[in-house]
């Protein structure tokens, strides 16, 4: 292992019912509140009636703000901020998946800094402070109700960039797995492969002697692939979603990274083609990841295989670490496609004619990827095979 801190506040209150806790959880913080979601799918689904009652009943002062995009934009969290700014917001209210939590965490930097919120993602400032806020999650996938980072677009410069800081771990975070049920069967296979992925972006570590952590890895993978193609099928089960909203936030809330850093190239990659073509993150990473492992394999046969084993359930008997490893990625690529992600960038109508574009991006004169260090010739050819 290597050395490390673990620091995470974030108070989670999870279960049916837990919404009631809401206003409780907001006394200390004063009376004007801007409650921040997505295109309307809590107006559908009730829970934005349910919020905006407990707030009013509550002699809350609240203010709105709509329409944050899947893959965020710097603008509305701009919009956000000014009107922190303006109205002397208290507390900033998320409600919704992982785009409007991580839109939320920007809008509360920014509403305590000067300058243009890009700073703030492109680290040109770094924040010293920033407006309390808190979440109630709508979908399972990204864990950001748990961690500081957010990842935010600028649209105009067609850029995506993860950033956090220790101001930016949410007060609470609700997660009722009823208000999950809502979620259509894309935007769940979507959340499935998002956190399988984070936990893969963990497991291929550098690190020695890490066998609790191992372990903790693999049987939360196997968990979600126990329960995520049921829940696909049944999209109203509430103990599936149950198992699966906390599988999502165990996937990237710190724990299952500690001694030791995750690759993160794939997380990368994506990023670099969602910022060029705004496709949903999960669905490019169920293109690219397998693609990766293809290209890392030879780099560390035995990792590879080890996963293949303990979560694929590979029989390694009689075969080289290389075979069991290449046998486990094509059990993972498999199984994806049966839930119905997407297989190839050909999916979203992407051709080859940006890949030294997203390259670059990605990138740059550098290199990505902890586990494995790769250059932007690499990131082209795992673009390329993902065609
Ligand atoms: O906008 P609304 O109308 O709410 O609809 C959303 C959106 O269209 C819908 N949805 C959410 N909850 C729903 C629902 N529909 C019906 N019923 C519900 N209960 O789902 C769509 C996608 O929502 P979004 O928030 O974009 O999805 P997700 O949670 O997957 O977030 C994706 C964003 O998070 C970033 C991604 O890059 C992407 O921008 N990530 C953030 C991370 C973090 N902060 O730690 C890590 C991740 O790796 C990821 O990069
Ligand atoms: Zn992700």
């Amino acid at each position: 292992m290597n050395e490390f801190a673990f620091y995470n506040p974030v108070k989670l209150l999870f279960g049916k019912g837990q919404l009631r806790k809401l206003t409780n959880e907001l006394t200390n913080y004063g009376k004007k509140v801007l409650v921040v979601y997505g295109g309307g799918s809590i107006k559908k689904n009730g829970l934005y009636d349910e919020v905006m009652t407990l707030l009013t009943d509550h002699g809350m002062e609240v203010h709105e703000l709509a329409g944050v995009e899947p893959n965020p934009r710097v603008s509305t969290a701009r919009k956000g901020a000014a009107i922190c700014k303006e109205k002397e917001i208290d507390f900033i209210l998320a409600v919704g998946g992982g785009s409007v939590i991580d839109c939320v965490k920007l809008i509360a930097s920014a509403a305590k800094y000067e300058g243009d919120a890009w700073d703030l993602v492109i680290k040109k400032a770094l924040p010293t402070d920033a407006l309390p806020f808190g979440t109630v999650l709508t979908l399972a996938a990204t864990g950001s109700e748990m961690n500081a980072g957010s990842v935010i677009t600028n649209e105009e410069t067609q850029e995506k960039h993860g950033w956090g800081s220790p101001f930016s771990f949410p007060k609470f975070s609700i997660l009722d797995p009823t208000y999950t049920i809502s979620v259509p069967k894309d935007q769940t296979v979507y959340g499935i492969v998002d956190m399988m992925s984070h936990v893969f972006e963990q497991y291929f570590n550098n690190a020695a002697n890490t066998p609790v952590q191992d372990e903790l890895c693999e049987g939360v993978l196997r968990a979600i692939m126990e329960a995520g193609p049921k829940l696909v099928e049944k999209l109203d089960d509430y103990d599936l979603r149950e198992t699966i909203l906390f599988a999502g936030t165990w996937g990237l809330n710190g724990f299952l990274q500690m001694g030791y850093r995750g690759d993160w190239a794939s997380h990368g990659i994506e990023h670099a083609v969602s910022a060029v073509y705004d496709i949903p993150h999960a669905g490019g990473l169920a293109i690219l990841f397998p693609h990766w492992m293809r290209h890392n394999v030879k780099a560390n046969p035995a990792r590879f295989a080890k996963l293949a084993v303990r979560v694929f359930g590979v029989d390694p008997a009689g075969k080289s670490d290389e075979e069991v490893a290449y046998e486990g990625i094509d059990y993972l690529r498999a199984f994806w496609s049966s839930i119905g992600a997407p297989e190839t960038l050909g999916d979203y109508k992407i051709d080859d004619s940006k890949l030294e574009l997203m390259a670059e991006k990605a990138a740059g004169n550098g290199t990505i990827g902890n586990f494995v260090k790769l250059g932007k010739d690499d990131v082209i050819e795992i673009l390329k095979a993902s065609l």
